[in-house]
């Protein structure tokens, strides 16, 4: 999709689509719904009037109404061909999230129209929500939107024969501003905007793809060839390597799949280097291209889900995309574990003992519980890399699901700082992370009497909690976020905003996260 943000009048734009946001004023148990137009131009509220009506439109978050122009409006200087009003729901719940999902539903309904062409005009202030709109910042209302609809375009259709490729080919913003600030931070947001969601879109391109064909040796490939192209520094390894520098946990969870085992590490360096004592951060991603328990095997009930238990490293590498492209004053260090988890005559049973990188012992009681184990030798690399902070991304636990649903991910940490500084780039990204204990009362239950640790809890009991805190051994003093994302990583019902697949949580989050240590 060729996006562009123009600075002009909605009403003089040239398009076959033109998408204007509305809200609902209603409150209050019996109101009839009582939409409002976005919009400062009376003529585009007066060619509208009629789709607001009672009967047609409730102007709820997601809702759609299509006004075709008639030749009146056209008379008085209309130039679009068609309206699309796209509500954002109630006036008092007004959010940049909202402005994101509502470019969203723009792209999608239009994209549903087989429309090629589609322009959306920014939200103005109108008198009844002045204030709420002027609230939001010109550029990350602009980010909002430009990511909306670049995260709304893609239909993860690549592999069906019927594929109709039906592409918006041309998205145009526009922004009627008067003011030099104004308009530079809105070009500002969107081109950060674009960045963000390009990269997002490629790690849902990753998290698409089957097992078959994203083998861990492929996951290498593609990231390779991805920081070929964004400059970023990229090793790719696999047993040797991974045997040499004795990651057994990692090794355990590899050498029962005929697919060799990845190790992927990119690096990004800041212009003229950082200085010595500035922070390094390390990104850790779970790279599992299919996990079929193992030996523990899972129930064969929903196991193809199981391809995007990558997800969490494809939002690493996503992110370096991004991060490569906002150069950041920060170092930054991704590392990503990826292997096939399979049961086999070679693969690791339970009850068997592996030694970590880092020297730490590992009963490993169940071969499902594989995540925490790659992750282990992943977050002490990082260490041996230089990282003074670790975040890490995994789809790691049922039990995460279980606790939190499909709405928010889980957020754990060890420290203070950095965890707030992760909660803040939430504020950017507007993406949903609910922060879940790991404090060391909790440490008692992954206590093994046959080694340090075993690799599940005494029970099912927090079972998100008990994976947090055998990461934790791993992360020990190291300022450290786990994103426990198994709940978040696909969608499994479409939105009006969102296709059904690959979500790419966690990329907007870590790359603000990353950015807020920037120098
Ligand atoms: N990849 C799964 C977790 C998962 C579940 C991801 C649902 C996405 C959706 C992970 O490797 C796993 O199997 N975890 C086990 C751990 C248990 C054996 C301690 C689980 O959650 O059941
Ligand atoms: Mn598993
Ligand atoms: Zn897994």
């Amino acid at each position: 999709m060729d996006t562009k943000l123009v600075f002009a009048d909605a009403y003089d734009f040239s398009t076959p689509m033109l998408a204007l946001f509305a809200v609902d004023l209603a409150t209050g148990r019996n109101a009839e719904p009582h939409p409002l137009l976005l919009t400062s131009s009376s003529d585009l509220a007066d060619a509208s009037a009629r789709a607001l009506g009672p009967g047609e439109f409730k102007a709820g978050l997601g809702e759609t109404a299509l006004i075709h122009a008639t030749d009146g409006m056209r008379s008085t200087g209309l130039l679009a061909e068609r309206l699309l009003v796209v509500g954002l729901g109630k006036a008092k719940d007004l959010s940049l999230d909202r402005l994101r999902k509502g470019a969203g539903t723009a792209v999608r309904a239009a994209k549903a129209r087989v429309m090629r062409e589609l322009a959306i005009a920014f939200p103005e202030a109108v008198e009844q929500v002045g204030e709420l709109i002027e609230e939001f910042s010109p550029k990350l209302t602009a980010r909002a939107l430009v990511e909306g609809a670049e995260l709304a375009e893609p239909d993860w259709d690549t592999y069906r024969s019927d594929r109709k490729d039906i592409y918006l080919n041309e998205l145009t913003l526009i922004h009627k501003v008067t003011g030099e600030k104004t308009k530079l931070a809105a070009q500002e947001g969107f081109a950060e905007g674009l960045i963000v969601a390009a990269a997002q879109n490629f790690t849902r391109a990753l998290v698409n793809e089957p097992g078959n064909v994203l083998t861990p040796t492929e996951l290498g490939a593609r990231a390779w060839a991805m920081c070929q192209q964004a400059g970023l520094a990229c090793e790719v390894h696999s047993t040797e390597k991974i045997r040499e520098l004795k990651m057994e946990a990692l090794w355990a969870v590899a050498k029962g799949s005929a697919e060799p085992p990845a190790l992927i590490v990119i690096t990004y360096e800041p212009a003229g280097g950082a200085p010595a004592d500035a922070p390094v951060l390390g990104l850790v991603g779970k790279g599992i291209t299919f996990d079929t328990g193992g030996i523990s095997i899972k129930p064969a009930d929903g196991m193809e889900k199981m391809k995007y238990d990558m997800a969490g490293a494809a939002a690493v590498i996503g992110a370096m995309q991004a991060i490569a492209r906002l150069k950041p004053a920060v170092k930054v260090v991704a590392v990503v574990c990826s292997a096939e988890n399979m049961p086999d005559g070679r693969a690791v049973k339970p009850g068997d003992v592996v030694t970590a990188m880092s020297g730490t012992t590992i009963e490993i009681v169940n071969t499902d519980a594989e995540g925490r184990l790659v992750l282990a030798d992943g977050l002490h690399y990082a260490k041996t890399l230089g990282a003074t902070h670790l975040i890490d991304a995994a789809t790691l636990t049922g039990a995460c699901v279980v606790a939190l649903g499909n709405l928010n991910a889980g957020l754990f940490s060890n420290d203070e700082a950095a965890c707030a500084k992760f909660v803040d780039a939430l504020a950017v990204s507007g993406e949903n992370f609910w922060r879940l204990p790991c404090t060391d009362d909790y440490r008692e239950r992954i206590a093994s009497e046959i080694a340090d640790i075993m690799n599940t809890g005494k029970n099912r009991y927090g079972g998100a909690i008990n994976a947090a805190i055998f990461l934790k051994e791993f992360a020990g003093d190291t300022p450290w976020v786990h994103l426990d994302i198994a709940g978040c990583s696909w969608n499994e019902e479409k939105k009006p905003w969102l296709p059904y697949g690959p979500s790419g949580i966690a990329v907007r989050s870590i790359v603000e996260w990353v950015r807020s240590y920037s120098a």
